[in-house]
């Protein structure tokens, strides 16, 4: 493990010098002096007199040796359309729509919430926030009108940037309509929406409010950017939690692009020039670090995909942008991967393109199991690299570090911590599990640059969430091991957050959902195997005396689609007599899960009633 543990022991003994050593590829309006303001603990603050701005690391500092280069690629097959931006086109695109923004009144610290599909648009609303030091948060397209309206209540922002519609391969999505309803649900009203208008579809505009994005675009003036300070925050990034109200995470300006360019090169192995892409959406952290500010950051190009990976128009479709663009890294969900070898077992469609170019398939966002991991590295025959990272962190804890050193992969392991990333497995009372013994997965704290610094106005929520369980540690909310060899393995979460196709989701927000219908008593919702996508929501309801069960589940599926989206999956429910409780009233979720898994779940001692349990196993053993 030569240069990755030389590497991981130094940033563990002095991660000042560490940092301080990384912090030099940002170009800073006042380089920090200070590295790591640890004054306050649990709460730490990387390059605390660092000041920078995160776009003009992105573009501005690549015009001169790089401005004709591509720095996006728009890859759109639902649309039928290809667009590259140079650098010097995104830097005047994003430089005009700070203007746009400024003119609505957004400064420095104020929030501007995106809700918007795959489309250059997106990427630049993004970097114009940064330009001006003001707030990005995006909204993932695929949650509907009350999950956004949570959002837009806690961010307050100043504007609102969306778009007529979201394409899917098998219907449009009509955005408006989702965002004046969320509008109309919330109590904070922004004074301006932007909206692009696409050819698809496009919307009515509501006077007074809302803005067209070319109009507005084609009198705006450009904008310098504005110096921040490098412990500001860049955006927050709401993900969801154990209860039904999402996180707000904070990411700050400094640590983010220290980190980012850190691990564009030592990770990912991409130098500028190369193109990167992330198949993944800008709504999720994946798209936040990998798809926007990495690659732009690193001066490499990187791609933009409006699409599948399958159905656009086949299993073929992530080979083709491969080929087509000259991918050396593609960065994806292992569901992805799934999906396509479920539909080309042989990879039959990777045969039709020339993936030379391709030198690694990076996969996250949920457990990379051995068989898809074996199918991937026997089929494109370069190295499959499962890497394990949340939103939280905003980059790898855990992965095999490419532009260091490539260790020998094994199957089921993201394979070793990253530097910075003291990672310890705890047991319940705290101390040390052995190699090899599963505990809940800790990172000893301060957490290095590019994590999060607190939750978006609630420092008591990011304590009680993350750190007072093992005081002096953050807690991932995963469980795993480390076996012999220093690899970890990331068994899966050991809370109520569920991962379905890539998408964090929280059961407790479905729970919520099915809680308010009229004929339901209560309820428990959980993560059951899915083939394709890891896991889908299963739910469990009990009738209020005398309510129907006709229609129901329907009814059910309907408003989860309803309230949080159509990406929440939910499909799978089931009317039951009664659901097993502890004597204290907590419903036995964990003993659920294990029992739907096919566990030998041992009968808590504190269970109120066995047999409401020995009645329910039959169900959750079913389809
Ligand atoms: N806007 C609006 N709706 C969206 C959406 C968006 N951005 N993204 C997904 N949806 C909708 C889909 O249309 C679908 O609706 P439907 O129930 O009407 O069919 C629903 O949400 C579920 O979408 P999805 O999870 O994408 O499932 P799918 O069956 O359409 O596709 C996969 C399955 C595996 C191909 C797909 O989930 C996939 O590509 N996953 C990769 C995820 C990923 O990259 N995650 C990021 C982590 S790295
Ligand atoms: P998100 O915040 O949406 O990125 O989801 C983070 C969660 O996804 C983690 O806490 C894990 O449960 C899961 N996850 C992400 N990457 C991996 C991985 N490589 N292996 C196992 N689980 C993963």
């Amino acid at each position: 493990m030569g240069e990755y543990r030389q590497l991981f022991d130094a940033s563990v003994a002095d991660p000042c010098a560490f940092w301080a050593q990384a912090a030099r590829a940002v170009t800073w309006t006042r380089a920090p002096r200070r590295i790591l303001d640890d004054s306050h603990p649990p709460f730490y603050r990387w390059f605390p007199d660092g000041e920078l701005n995160t776009c003009a690391n992105a573009l501005d500092r690549h015009i001169e040796a790089r401005g004709d280069q591509a720095a996006l690629i728009y890859d759109s097959p639902v649309t039928g359309t290809q667009r590259v931006y140079t650098y010097r086109e995104l830097l005047d695109a994003t430089a005009r729509f700070a203007g746009v923004l400024r003119d609505l009144g957004v400064g420095k610290g104020d929030r501007v919430v995106l809700y918007m599909p795959m489309i250059p648009e997106a990427v630049i609303a993004m970097l114009a926030c940064a330009r001006l030091g003001a707030v990005h948060s995006v909204v993932f397209g695929g949650f509907a009108a009350h999950e956004l309206a949570t959002r837009i209540d806690d961010a307050q922002p100043v504007a609102i940037v969306s778009a007529s519609c979201g394409i899917e391969p098998t219907r449009v999505v009509d955005y408006k309509p989702m965002l004046d309803h969320a509008l109309g649900l919330a109590s904070h009203k922004p004074a301006a929406c932007v909206i692009v208008q696409r050819d698809k579809h496009t919307c009515d505009l509501v006077s007074g409010r809302d803005i067209d994005w070319t109009s507005a675009m084609a009198s705006a003036e450009p904008v310098d950017p504005v110096p921040v300070a490098a412990t500001d925050p860049l955006y927050v990034l709401y993900t969801s939690g154990t209860t039904g109200k999402p996180k707000g995470i904070v990411r700050d300006n400094g640590g983010h692009a220290v980190a980012l360019l850190w691990s564009m090169r030592h990770i990912y192995d991409i130098d500028a020039g190369d193109v990167f892409w992330a198949a993944s959406d800008v709504g999720w952290v994946v798209g936040h670090s990998y798809i926007v500010y990495g690659p732009l950051l690193a001066g490499a190009t990187t791609v933009l995909y409006e699409g599948k990976p399958i159905g656009t128009p086949d299993p073929g479709a992530f080979w083709r942008v491969v080929a087509e663009h000259g991918v050396k890294a593609l960065f994806t969900a292992p569901t992805a991967i799934r999906a396509i070898r479920k539909e080309d077992p042989q990879a039959s469609h990777a045969d039709r393109y020339d993936l030379s170019g391709l030198k690694y398939l990076f996969q996250a966002g949920e457990r990379l199991d051995p068989d898809t991991y074996a199918w991937a590295t026997e089929k494109l025959g370069v190295p499959v690299v499962d890497h394990w990272w949340q939103t939280e962190t905003g980059w790898a804890i855990a992965a095999n570090p490419m532009g260091v050193q490539h260790l020998p992969l094994k199957a089921g392991s993201p394979t070793v911590p990253m530097p910075g990333y003291d990672v310890r497995i705890l047991r319940v009372d705290g101390s040390q599990c052995e190699p090899n013994e599963e505990g809940a997965i800790c990172i000893s704290l301060p957490l290095p640059p590019g994590t999060l610094p607190t939750l978006w106005g609630d420092d008591a929520r990011y304590e009680a969430s993350y750190l007072c369980e093992h005081p002096g540690y953050y807690l991932t909310g995963d469980g795993g091991y480390l076996d012999e060899d220093g690899y970890l393995f990331v068994m899966g979460r050991i809370d109520d957050v569920i991962n379905v196709a890539g998408h964090r989701l929280s059961t407790g927000s479905i729970e919520a959902v099915l809680a308010a219908h009229p004929a339901v008593a209560e309820c428990a919702v959980i993560g059951v195997a899915d083939e394709i996508k890891g896991q889908v929501p299963r739910g469990f309801v009990v009738l209020k005396a005398g309510a129907s069960a006709e229609g129901l589940a329907e009814e059910l599926v309907a408003a989860v689609r309803e309230e949080i989206g159509a990406v929440a999956c939910f499909r799978l429910v089931d009317v039951v007599p009664a659901l097993p409780k502890t004597r204290s009233g907590k419903i036995l979720r964990k003993t659920m899960r294990g029992i739907a898994h096919g566990k030998d779940e041992p009968v808590p001692s504190t269970i109120e009633d066995p047999t409401v349990l020995e009645t329910l196993k039959p169900i959750l053993q079913g389809p």
